[in-house]
């Protein structure tokens, strides 16, 4: 399979390294920049990929060019809910319609993109627990293996969930722990709540992610998101996989010297993603008739935070 990559942060070049380690070199793996300046700079310099038994500088292939590239058999999308849009049209050279499309967003905004007719290619919705740390650009650190669901929303035809089998039967080979989901879309939500309950207050409190449990006010705040998000979830019938609370609380355990995506969004004075994470809940709660006060009050939190990012720019 011609597989591409692209976003090179950190899940983005843990794909990419992982695949390109892969003892069968039949796959051809890419990954794909819209910066030509930074894509020609780790051309240069390779991707530096860290594990507790490997420490190696790989020459993964960068393209910024999706023209040249042309079509490939499955693209993974590693960019934020954000930047989504934006993606998808400067991939469109790479995308056929046989291509299977793999979007590992956090949140929920990204969902309705399988409804749109305009978009060639087929959808696959993926979630990964998989640990990986930018430590500069192009040098990641594999913090901790996790596991990778992949599935779909809408119905396909066999030919198709015969690909998607292939692809999780290559990542296997990469050593990335994946599945085939049957129901993905709990999936998704079983992380959303995770993220709802986490991020935003790593990024207001400025902590890692253990340290929520040792502050009494935040942990009253996170129970009363994740318990916001899962009544939304209820009311949409989604099926809840697991004690949502629970889970958090176990995630921030494992995570604990974690330093969440929205907390080094912040540090970094990069948009975060609350409207596709706390964003998502506030609105399919008022458009349920579900009170959201603790997710709305992080949301305002957060875009103060985010305003202020712009007082220190502006003269
Ligand atoms: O977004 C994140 O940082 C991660 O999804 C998680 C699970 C909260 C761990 O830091």
């Amino acid at each position: 399979m011609k597989i591409g990559i692209i976003g090179p942060g950190a899940l983005g070049c843990l794909f990419a390294s992982r695949l390109f380690l892969m003892e069968n070199k039949q796959n051809e793996i890419l990954l794909i920049d819209h910066n030509p300046d930074r894509a020609a700079m780790l051309n240069d310099q390779g991707i530096f990929y860290e594990s507790d038994d490997v420490k190696q500088l790989l020459p993964i292939l960068l393209s910024s060019t999706p023209v040249e590239t042309g079509p490939l058999d499955a693209l993974f999308f590693c960019v934020k809910s954000h930047d989504l849009e934006q993606s998808l049209t400067f991939a469109n050279p790479m995308i056929s319609p046989d291509t299977l499309l793999v979007f590992l967003q956090n949140g929920i905004s990204h969902l309705q993109i399988h409804k749109r007719n305009t978009i060639q290619g087929i959808p696959v919705f993926a979630t990964s627990s998989e640990g990986a740390t930018s430590l500069a650009p192009g040098h990641i650190q594999h913090a901790g293996k996790g596991k990778t669901y992949l599935g779909f929303l809408s119905h396909q035809q066999p030919k198709d969930t015969n690909r998607l089998q292939q692809l999780v039967a290559i990542l296997q080979e990469g050593d990335i722990s994946s599945k085939v989901s049957s129901d993905i879309l709990s999936r998704i939500w079983a992380k959303l709540f995770v993220n709802v309950g986490i991020n935003a207050l790593t990024a207001i409190y400025n902590c890692t992610n253990g340290a929520l449990l040792t502050l009494p006010d935040a942990l009253n705040t996170m129970k009363g998101l994740v318990d916001e998000a899962a009544q939304v979830a209820q009311a949409l019938g989604i099926t809840i996989m697991e004690d949502p609370i629970e889970a958090t609380i176990t995630v921030c355990k494992h995570t604990a010297k974690n330093k969440s995506s929205m907390l080094q969004d912040v540090q970094r004075q990069r948009p975060t993603e609350i409207d596709a994470i706390n964003g998502a809940i506030s609105l399919l709660g008022s458009e349920n008739n579900i009170a959201t006060p603790h997710n709305d009050g992080v949301i305002s939190q957060v875009k103060t935070i985010e305003k202020k990012y712009h007082e220190h720019t502006t003269p």
